[in-house]
């Protein structure tokens, strides 16, 4: 049955939809800010660290799963384990929860792009009614049925390409969309650290600080530990998810490695892009993380910048879109991919990927409905837990979920499938054909250090994680 399995078309395909699933959101507005009030270059170091010891570990850990089982989360684990089962299901439940406030702000970047059109031209929907940027977001996010409308041009888009499939859809989209996203990132670059004023916002991220770290040394490894896996977009299977699409061939360590130095290069990247730019308007306070970053300082930039002005927000919110769209696709793949393989199981002849594809984001719509109602809590809706709709969301799938669902699979392979089964994921399965015993030829290098991280190292340092978010969350002093 494995064999009918859809698959990438090659392994620079496969290489491109998945680092366009890492590079995302997090990386343009979460890293270069976290970066530079956590400490610099000595975040850096610490989040490096932490790529190495815990991040590669689960991004192998689930590309060598998902492709050894040939199916996303739900079925790996049913496939593998009873004990672990429900994991497959927290990380597709995972991917909803994003979903819901990632196609939110996806939204907010068309809404910015036909801005500056509009600026291009001196047209109406510009942004020329408004005094500055800060009030034209304000209009914006009180402006429900507007939110709503951009959320929904913005699924459509990846409901579209997810539904032309792996290798039709997400692999051409994404072999076009990522080298063209370096393209406009280096241009935005070289605009950035040209301004005046700019040095002042490199200083900010890369200055190494030790304070930070010396201070409250929890903190910044959760933040650290945190920014990663939601950045390398660990812990809910979606790597699983691609990997299960990936052929035998293919070399899982040398992938696991590239996909992490990609994301990371293109999150520093984005760093020197963004933090010049808001620094040399406004300093360290306009430099904010999150929305505002993007949404008003960087607006504000563009709105100062004179007549090319709306040149470079367009393409900036371009390449801030298409950043968001190669993620979100990968996110509702995981969904879609769990319909596939539960009609694949129940032997259904007729399972139609662009049903499922529609059905999915049609659940997706209806939760990103409330966070783009609720326009960053101005306008009033109910607040679960005390939390705006943005944070709720975020903190169940960023601050729980994901954390849990590494630990769990990293204790899974420790402790239940072992070390050794996964060793013939990432070699046995190199055999060319069933049957056949040809390898491919890798041998599994990292394996001694793969598996001491999965029983020690990613348990512990996710236990951590979740302990200081739980801390922090019911304020109880502990760190
Ligand atoms: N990695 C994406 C980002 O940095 C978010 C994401 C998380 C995508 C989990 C898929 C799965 O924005």
């Amino acid at each position: 049955m494995e064999h009918t399995r859809a698959k990438w078309g090659s392994n620079f395909g496969f290489l491109m939809a998945a680092i366009g699933s890492a590079v995302g959101l997090g990386n343009i507005w979460g890293f270069p800010y976290k970066m530079g009030a956590n400490g610099g270059f000595a975040f850096l170091l610490l989040y490096l660290l932490l790529a190495a010891f815990v991040g590669f570990a689960v991004m192998l850990g689930e590309l060598a799963l998902g492709r050894k089982s040939g199916r996303g989360p739900v079925g790996t684990y049913a496939l593998l384990s009873k004990r672990f089962k429900w994991v497959g299901w927290m990380g597709v439940l995972s991917g909803f929860f994003i979903m819901a406030f990632y196609t939110v702000l996806g939204g907010y970047c068309i809404k910015y792009m036909v801005l500056n059109i509009g600026d291009m031209f001196g047209a109406g929907f510009g942004s020329g009614a408004f005094a500055d940027a800060g009030a034209l977001f304000g209009a914006f996010i009180t402006n429900p049925l507007e939110g709503v409308i951009y959320t929904v041009i913005f699924l459509a888009i990846t409901m579209v390409i997810v539904m032309g499939g792996i290798k039709g859809g997400i692999e051409n989209f994404s072999k076009i969309a990522m080298p063209a996203l370096f393209v406009m990132l280096v241009i935005t670059i070289i605009r950035s650290v040209t301004l005046p004023g700019a040095v002042e916002g490199l200083i900010f991220m890369f200055k190494p600080n030790f304070k930070p770290i010396q201070e409250n040394f929890m903190q910044v490894l959760a933040v650290a530990g945190g920014q990663m896996f939601f950045s390398l977009s660990l812990g809910m299977g979606c790597m699983m998810t691609y990997g299960s699409y990936l052929s035998k061939k293919e070399n899982l360590e040398k992938n696991s490695i590239l996909i992490i130095v990609a994301d990371t290069i293109v999150a520093i990247l984005a760093g020197v892009a963004v933090l010049p730019a808001a620094f040399a308007l406004g300093g360290e306070g306009a430099a904010m993380a999150g929305p505002s970053l993007l949404f008003v300082t960087l607006q504000n930039v563009f709105g100062a910048m004179g007549a090319i002005g709306p040149f470079f927000g367009f393409l900036f919110y371009l390449l801030v879109l298409i950043a968001a769209v190669t993620s979100a696709i990968s996110l509702v793949e995981v969904a879609t991919t769990f319909f596939l393989d539960r009609a694949e199981l129940k032997g259904k002849k007729n399972a139609s990927r662009k049903k499922y594809t529609l059905l999915v984001s049609i659940v997706m719509l209806a939760l990103a409905t409330i966070v783009a109602v609720d326009g960053l809590g101005s306008n009033g809706l109910p607040t679960p837990l005390g939390l705006i709709w943005i944070d709720f969301f975020d903190l169940w799938s960023e601050g729980v979920m994901m954390p849990l669902g590494a630990m769990l699979m990293a204790l899974f392979i420790g402790y239940e499938y072992r070390v050794k089964k996964v060793e013939n994921g990432v070699t046995m399965d190199g055999m060319l054909l069933e049957g056949e015993v040809t390898e491919s030829g890798y041998r599994f290098r990292s394996r001694g250090f793969f598996d001491v991280c999965c029983k020690v190292i990613v348990p512990i340092a996710m236990a951590f994680i979740l302990l200081v978010q739980i801390d922090g969350f019911f304020g109880l002093g502990i760190f």
